[in-house]
């Protein structure tokens, strides 16, 4: 009996894993290599991810003639607002179509979502015009149907339908949005901009800023903790902190490689930092609820928040409160004391010690080895992950999404013990 229900348990786990990744738009499209360009560049742009982590979308597809003139002309960050645009948030397969009511609407984009699109420009026009035609168009005043629906590419119903048109659509100033560069983005004066004061200072007097700037150019995800996080209660005095551990909890806040929303969304391992010296040290796992993301450090939730950036290689999140890493503020008999000596406190190419602050100097200090500084007032036990975790914060919002599986396996539970008794 025992047995049946822990099958149970995992059986319905295992559906709700599943559910997680109901297509994959690249292998999808790997059958059509006359599609290959703008499969390519959903890949590259990491559209993929959003769009396999949504279902009841219509994609919009082009074929390689027109994606190749698209991309030869524009960045990547304004060919993803492009081809985000070509996402649509419902199904259309052809038969709806042709049986719209009143023969034309409007529908919502994934770059509505993007935040990067203003008024309705990130809504495409679906017309049936006269002798079976369909014209889309962006939704913007003034705009032409210049794209017509050419053919069915393939249907999943009701989750994805993949529809060829014959021409970008194009809402106004979308390919001529300057590519903000990150090289030139002001890291700093973002986030300051964004409401992440404390953090945005950090980085500059430790000098972890600069580990940031140089890692932007491959691909980097920053993850800011707002001004309100650095106040909230349980959050450990960084001035008892050595500038070693400074610096590893700054990094602990950044990803190499580019990863958006939709990535974070269908990541399943645990994720490695720029603080990550060792195979599950200084990682990330992420939950995700609906369109919520949420980190655990091991000590505690953090939900994402906004999106600062989001402009290929570069994308800032805030997030409602600080990650505090277990090698730092874990509990303090460590499982596995760490006997070598600390490598090089990042894979990143670190950057040179950087003169001015004292910083790195020391960084390869053995920090995990270190004694693990105490939260703050925390009676004894570690304000860890504990479900029923009775601590405030902002990370009490966050905590509800994290506990959904934790819940349900009580449930689950509770409906075993009664079958049992
Ligand atoms: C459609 O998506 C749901 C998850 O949202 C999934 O359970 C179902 O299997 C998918 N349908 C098909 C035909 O793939
Ligand atoms: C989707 O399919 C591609 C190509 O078959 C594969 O490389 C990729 O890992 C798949 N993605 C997921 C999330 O399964
Ligand atoms: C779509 O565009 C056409 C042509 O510009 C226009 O007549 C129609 O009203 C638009 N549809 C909606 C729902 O705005
Ligand atoms: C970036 O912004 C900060 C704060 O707004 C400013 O102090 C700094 O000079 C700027 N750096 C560059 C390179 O423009
Ligand atoms: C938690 O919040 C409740 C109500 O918001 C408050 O009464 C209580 O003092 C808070 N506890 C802590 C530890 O901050």
């Amino acid at each position: 009996m025992t047995s049946l229900c822990f099958r149970f348990l995992f059986l319905t786990l295992s559906i709700l894993a599943v559910t997680v990744a109901a297509h994959n738009i690249t292998d999808i499209l790997k059958d059509f290599p006359e599609y290959s360009q703008f499969n390519s560049y959903l890949t590259q742009t990491k559209l993929d991810d959003e769009i396999n982590s949504r279902t009841t979308i219509t994609v919009l597809v082009l074929s390689n003639g027109i994606m190749s003139d698209l991309v030869a002309k524009h960045p990547l960050s304004v060919v993803k607002n492009e081809l985000s645009l070509h996402v649509l948030l419902d199904y259309y397969d052809p038969q709806k179509l042709h049986k719209i009511s009143k023969g034309t609407t409007l529908t919502t984009t994934l770059y509505q979502t993007t935040g990067n699109a203003p008024g309705n420009l990130g809504f495409v026009n679906i017309t049936d015009l006269q002798g079976g035609k369909v014209g889309f168009g962006s939704a913007a005043p003034g705009s032409k149907l210049d794209s017509s629906y050419t053919k069915s590419v393939k249907q999943i119903p009701y989750n994805i339908s993949l529809l060829e048109i014959n021409a970008p659509i194009v809402a106004p100033g979308i390919l001529t949005a300057p590519a903000p560069s990150p090289s030139d983005a002001n890291m700093t004066a973002l986030l300051e901009k964004a409401g992440c004061k404390t953090f945005a200072g950090l980085l500059v007097t430790s000098g972890v800023i600069k580990t940031y700037e140089s890692a932007m150019a491959k691909g980097l995800t920053v993850f800011a903790p707002s001004d309100e996080a650095f106040k909230a209660p349980g959050v450990p005095d960084l001035s008892k902190l050595t500038n070693a551990e400074v610096v590893a909890l700054l990094q602990y806040h950044a990803l190499n490689g580019y990863n958006p929303k939709g990535s974070l969304k269908t990541t399943k391992d645990p994720i490695s930092t720029l603080a990550t010296n060792g195979a599950g040290k200084f990682d990330l796992t992420v939950t995700t609820a609906g369109d919520e993301v949420t980190l655990h450090t091991g000590v505690g939730p953090s939900r994402v928040a906004d999106t600062v950036l989001d402009s290929t290689p570069l994308v800032i999140f805030t997030v409602d409160s600080v990650l505090l890493p277990t090698e730092l503020f874990g509990k303090a008999p460590s499982p596995a004391p760490v006997a070598e000596p600390v490598t090089s406190p990042s894979p990143a190419p670190t950057v040179a010690a950087p003169s001015p602050v004292p910083v790195t100097a020391d960084a390869p200090s053995p920090l995990a080895a270190s004694p693990p500084a105490p939260p703050t007032d925390t009676s004894g036990e570690s304000p860890a992950d504990s479900p029923d975790g009775s601590e405030n914060s902002t990370a009490q919002n966050a905590a509800v999404h994290v506990n959904a599986p934790a819940f349900f396996a009580v449930v689950v539970t509770v409906v075993c013990s009664v079958l049992l008794s």
